[in-house]
């Protein structure tokens, strides 16, 4: 039977996103609540191999639920893909007796979580931090609402300008290899085509449906394309359909803008309520996990069962979604 954990350490990781800091509040004011002390690493792995902590309490994460990056501070650290860079952190934690290490972060931030179970043996609890909307185990990461919300807002108004011009605008987002935010940029801001990797797509073909809609009076077109649709974004994309149908297309990529930002409502009620439950399951022993929301609920996915998920698109879904979008 495994002992209650005593201390726990939180450390945020890879890209940050909006939410992260109503997780650490959570994190921090339900240990607080439990009689258990709380480590901060900081700028992620990073500070774990480093030993850089602070020390959290409740009054420590007053006033930060609203405010977007987070107060830890991230990065994506090569020492700790190396044996020897996790041996480092394991002696840290080792060494400030920290029972149960909770690493909010992404895709790789929780391999690497996974990986580091070999040279540490306390307990150690994934939380989906991510704009990119693409782990297994959960329905949505914390950060991708914002991100939606913020790209969201430029292409409105991109459509102004797209309008006024009659112009074609290729938007470029962000989400890895997945097409979540690209998609729900998509619906949401009214586009005439979404390009993700989910669903491939040739140039030639999506030509020859700009020019169809020209001809049928369209003034602006609007293409979201997800960063991972193909080499070379919306600047390719916008090079080889101006060349093939002799218009103008011009190309905006949104970048690291939907990273930032003041975390929107489901955001924030998202990192606080996976925040509350990964204390939770570390009190009950948990290990080798991931917290999550699937459905409504609550669940622990086990780190081996996230490797490599990509949402699958319902085709039926995808064909009649591309009926609204180029009517
Ligand atoms: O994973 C979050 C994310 O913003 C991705 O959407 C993007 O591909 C990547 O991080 C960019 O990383 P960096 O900030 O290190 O360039």
């Amino acid at each position: 039977m495994s002992t209650q954990p005593k201390t726990i350490g939180v450390l945020t990781s890879g890209g940050d996103s909006p939410g992260m800091n109503a997780c650490i509040r959570a994190i921090t004011r339900t240990a607080v609540f439990r009689d258990l002390c709380v480590v901060g690493y900081r700028f992620g792995y990073v500070g774990l191999i480093a030993g850089d902590s602070v020390a959290l309490n409740a009054r420590s994460v007053s006033n930060i639920i609203q405010r977007g990056g987070t107060i830890l501070g991230s990065s994506r650290c090569k020492e700790f893909e190396t044996v020897e860079g996790r041996e480092k952190a394991a002696d840290v934690l080792r060494r400030s007796k920290v029972d149960a290490l909770l690493v909010i972060g992404g895709e790789g931030s929780l391999n690497g979580a996974r990986e580091f179970a070999v040279q540490w043996d306390g307990q150690i609890i994934g939380i989906p931090g991510t704009i990119d909307n693409n782990l297994g185990g959960t329905d949505w990461t914390i950060g991708f609402f914002t991100a939606l919300e913020t790209a969201l807002d430029s292409i409105d108004k991109i459509r102004d300008t797209a309008e006024a011009f009659d112009r074609i605008f290729l938007v470029e987002v962000m989400g890895r290899l997945a097409g979540d935010i690209a998609l729900g940029v998509g619906i949401a801001g009214g586009a005439e085509e979404i390009l993700i990797p989910e669903a491939p797509d040739d140039i030639e073909t999506v030509a020859r449906r700009v020019l169809e809609a020209k001809r049928r009076g369209k003034l602006s077109y609007i293409i979201v394309v997800a960063e991972g649709f193909c080499k070379g974004g919306a600047m390719e994309v916008a090079r080889r359909l101006s060349e093939i149908t002799s218009l103008s297309c011009t190309s905006c990529v949104l970048g690291h803008t939907q990273r930032g930002g003041s975390p929107v409502a489901p955001d924030r009620i998202l990192g606080t309520h996976l925040g509350i439950h990964a204390v939770e399951a570390a009190i009950d022993g948990a290990t080798g996990v991931m917290v999550g929301e699937v459905n409504g609920a609550v669940t622990l996915t086990r780190f081996e069962d996230l490797a490599g998920r990509r949402r699958v698109l319902d085709p039926a879904y995808w064909q009649k979604l591309n009926v609204i979008l180029r009517s």
